[in-house]
């Protein structure tokens, strides 16, 4: 594979995948951008006509996962029984042990079509409803919706949701792809590789930082809070959650469009108060942190895909494990592209000083 999986410019806020910029991309479907990820160019039309066909097709789990499910502690994030699950199903893969690319490819799709389906079990189940399955004739964003809620979402609310797994699915050497391609390099399976990216992701200062953008909006609550609010985190030197970026030393690319999203969102529902309530917590840490201290904190990814949810009335439980669902992509990208440098990633301690 010769195009660099994606390129980040941190400085100017351009991010592309497989050298097109994610505005571009954002305007297919997760299926090609997917595509597009793992096997390095563009699907045409037939070949991506097959392999949605074949997502689709692997998007069922058997009954003996939605039993192990049903034995959760239902206070616990989604992201805790995906990682869990991810690691019981590799047992029923027939490709468990093949490590042909045909072997790992197969892997990949049965990954990339279960896990929504994994996280809307759990939904369901933990809400005390039977899971729905899933309906082959909808596109990966709206299925999630629908095997959550059981009824189909809105043309917009399936755009949005298939936008935010596009704007997900790739970033670089981020610290869950980075887990994916170290165990990715010692030669383990896909499983293996896709459990170790859910470990690092769950964090809050990666993708767990969207739950707690949740978290932080709900304990706002409405516009006329946020500055008083923000100033006594900032006071107490808290990091406000979904703001800042180790890479974007500007506006993240994929926050600004998401900004656009929730916007429109807030508009059609007739309810701005999660979107306004967003935009003062912006402006306040705006004014205070980057005009007054001089540092480019900006919204990062997950402060308005926060907001997002809030206007589809997805729990902030989901919040992470919606991000993997994204992000499996970019993960198993990585990990086909480690695969064929068969070279083992051994970093000495002291570069940890640099991190
Ligand atoms: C993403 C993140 C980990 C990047 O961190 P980083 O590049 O290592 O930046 P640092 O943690 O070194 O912070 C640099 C400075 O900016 C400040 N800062 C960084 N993010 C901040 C935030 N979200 N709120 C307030 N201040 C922040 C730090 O306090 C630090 O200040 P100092 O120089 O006075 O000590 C960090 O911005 C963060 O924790 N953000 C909140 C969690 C989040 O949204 N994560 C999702 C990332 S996509």
């Amino acid at each position: 594979m010769s195009k660099n999986i994606c390129f980040i410019d941190g400085l100017e806020g351009i991010l592309k995948y497989r050298e097109i910029d994610v505005n571009q991309l954002i305007e297919l479907t997760y299926d090609s951008v997917s595509y597009l990820l793992i096997q390095g160019e563009l699907p045409g039309a037939q070949e991506l006509a097959i392999y949605s066909a074949c997502l689709r097709e692997e998007r069922e789990i058997n009954r003996e996962i939605i039993n192990i499910i049903s034995m959760y502690n239902f206070n616990i994030d989604a992201i805790e029984i995906l990682r869990t699950i991810v690691s019981f199903i590799s047992q029923f893969d027939p490709d468990i042990y093949d490590s042909t690319p045909e072997g790992n490819m197969r892997k990949a799709i049965r990954l990339i079509a279960k896990i929504p389906t994994i996280i809307a079990a759990y939904y369901r189940v933990a809400n005390g409803k039977e899971p729905i399955p899933p309906d082959r004739s909808l596109s990966h964003g709206a299925n999630f919706l629908y095997m959550i809620r059981g009824s189909k979402p809105s043309k917009l609310e399936a755009e949005v949701m298939e936008k935010d797994f596009i704007l997900s699915a790739e970033h670089e050497l981020n610290a869950s792809t980075f887990s994916s391609r170290i165990t990715a390099s010692t030669l383990a399976d896909l499983y293996s590789v896709v459990v170790s990216g859910l470990c690092a992701l769950k964090g809050p200062l990666h993708g767990g930082a969207r739950t707690e953008v949740m978290s932080m909006l709900e304990e706002i609550a409405c516009p006329e809070n946020a500055e008083k609010i923000i100033l006594e985190k900032i006071a107490k030197n808290e990091k406000i959650m979904g703001f800042g970026h180790r890479v974007y030393k500007t506006y993240d690319p994929r926050g600004t469009v998401f900004k656009q999203l929730s916007k429109q969102l807030a508009e059609i529902k007739g309810d701005m108060h999660w979107y306004e309530t967003a935009e003062a917590i912006e402006i306040t840490v705006v004014r205070e942190i980057v005009e007054k201290k001089g540092k480019p904190i900006y919204p990062n990814v997950d402060f308005y895909s926060g907001v997002i949810y809030r206007y589809m009335d997805i729990p902030p439980q989901l919040a992470t494990s919606i991000f993997a669902i994204g992000r499996v992509s970019g993960w198993i990208a990585h990990c086909f592209d480690q695969y064929e440098k068969k070279r083992v990633i051994r970093p000495r301690a002291f570069m940890l000083d640099e991190c």
